[in-house]
């Protein structure tokens, strides 16, 4: 078992000890932003065989660690992962995103498999492994999974959607619904546990549409099986730290960081830094707008300025609020990352 050492300033942020510095990471950090992306999923073919060959995967995990000066990398993978392991069938289309097996019945859910054993989640946690052997020693090694509300409503309906049909399903509360739900939260703590042995030193769950629920169901479908997850796999790994998006819940996400008692809440960029700052407990991460990377810089210098001046260094990992768009400039993280180390070094000389 692997144990936190002290020294990772997002480990330290999370366990609640002073950083050195402020940790800095970017959801999508690797991508189709980069060049050097791009070429690579070229020679793979395409965005799944990239995830599942695990020389490749490493390699995309590293790139912008080699680019940018930042404090944590994120295992090259996507939330479709369990569900194409559960033996659905997936594929990435060119412009248009996922489009998966769906899963809308009691008879659909007899062809799902246990995950575990495939070559999918083994891909996995060859990469983790990889790439948990080439990191610098103060740079964080993060697994993640979806969480349950968001992968089963794309297994619902098969792809990006409104979530029409999903959200019908969780109103009429059906069992096979319901059923649904509790797999993957099975299937996710047994997934991070793995990336964990596999070489994760903290994992994070994105809820992406934790936002789409009215009261009930988002008590019901969303908090619940959150806080089953980080119960499951507090349970097998007590001293990994969990960081929780639960995107889209604004105030709620103090109610998400009750029920679930994780370490981090990841916030979106509509809610207030301020706001998540003196209502929440725990450490916050986010909430830089990805837009503002797409346009010029020194409006992006200013709201990074703007955001760490808010938020004190011993509980903010610094993040967007959403993940890097595929448009973005690969210089405007340069700009981000060089302003916000720049306000903490003339903090601490001040
Ligand atoms: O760098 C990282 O952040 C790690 C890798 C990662 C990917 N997807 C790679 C990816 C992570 C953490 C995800 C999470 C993910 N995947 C989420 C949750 C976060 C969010 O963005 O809301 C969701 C909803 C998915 C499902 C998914 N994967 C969609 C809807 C799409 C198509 C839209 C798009 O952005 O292209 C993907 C594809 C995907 N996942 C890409 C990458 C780098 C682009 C694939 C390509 O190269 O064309």
């Amino acid at each position: 078992m692997k144990v936190s050492v002290q020294g990772k300033p997002l480990l330290d942020v999370l366990s609640g000890r002073k950083p050195e510095r402020r940790p800095i990471w970017f959801m999508r950090q690797a991508g189709r932003y980069l060049p050097e992306y791009r070429k690579l999923r070229e020679q793979a073919g395409s965005f799944l065989e990239l995830c599942y060959r695990p020389e490749l995967a490493a390699e995309v995990t590293l790139q912008p660690l080699r680019r940018y000066d930042l404090d944590a990398a994120i295992v090259f993978a996507d939330i479709l992962v369990i569900p194409h392991a559960m033996g659905l069938e997936l594929h990435f289309e060119e412009g248009e995103g996922p489009i998966l097996e769906t899963v809308r019945s009691r008879e659909d859910m007899r062809k799902l498999k246990p995950s575990g054993n495939s070559h999918q989640i083994k891909a996995v946690y060859e990469s983790l492994g990889r790439v948990s052997s080439k990191l610098g020693q103060a740079i964080a090694l993060i697994g993640f999974c979806g969480g349950p509300w968001t992968v089963a409503s794309y297994m619902i309906e098969g792809g990006s959607s409104n979530r029409k049909l999903s959200k019908a399903a969780a109103a009429r509360g059906e069992t096979w619904f319901r059923h649904l739900i509790d797999r993957l939260v099975e299937e996710s703590v047994e997934y991070l546990s793995g990336q964990v042995e596999a070489g994760a030193d903290a994992v994070q769950i994105f809820d992406s549409w934790a936002g789409d629920l009215p009261e009930t169901g988002r008590k019901e479908f969303v908090e619940k099986p959150l806080a089953a997850v980080v119960k499951g796999f507090r349970a097998r790994q007590p001293d990994i730290p969990v960081i929780v998006f639960a995107r889209g819940v604004g105030h709620g996400h103090s109610v998400i960081e009750k029920a679930t008692g994780a370490q981090g809440i990841s916030i979106e960029s509509e809610l207030s830094m301020q706001w998540a700052r003196d209502r929440l407990k725990g450490t916050i991460q986010g909430n830089l707008d990805p837009e503002i990377l797409l346009g010029p810089e020194d409006g992006a210098r200013q709201a990074a300025e703007a955001l760490v001046a808010t938020m004190p260094m011993e509980r903010h990992i610094f993040n967007l609020g959403h993940g890097i768009r595929p448009a973005t400039n690969p210089e405007m993280l340069n700009a981000v990352i060089e302003t916000v180390r720049r306000h903490d070094m003339s903090k601490m000389a001040g």
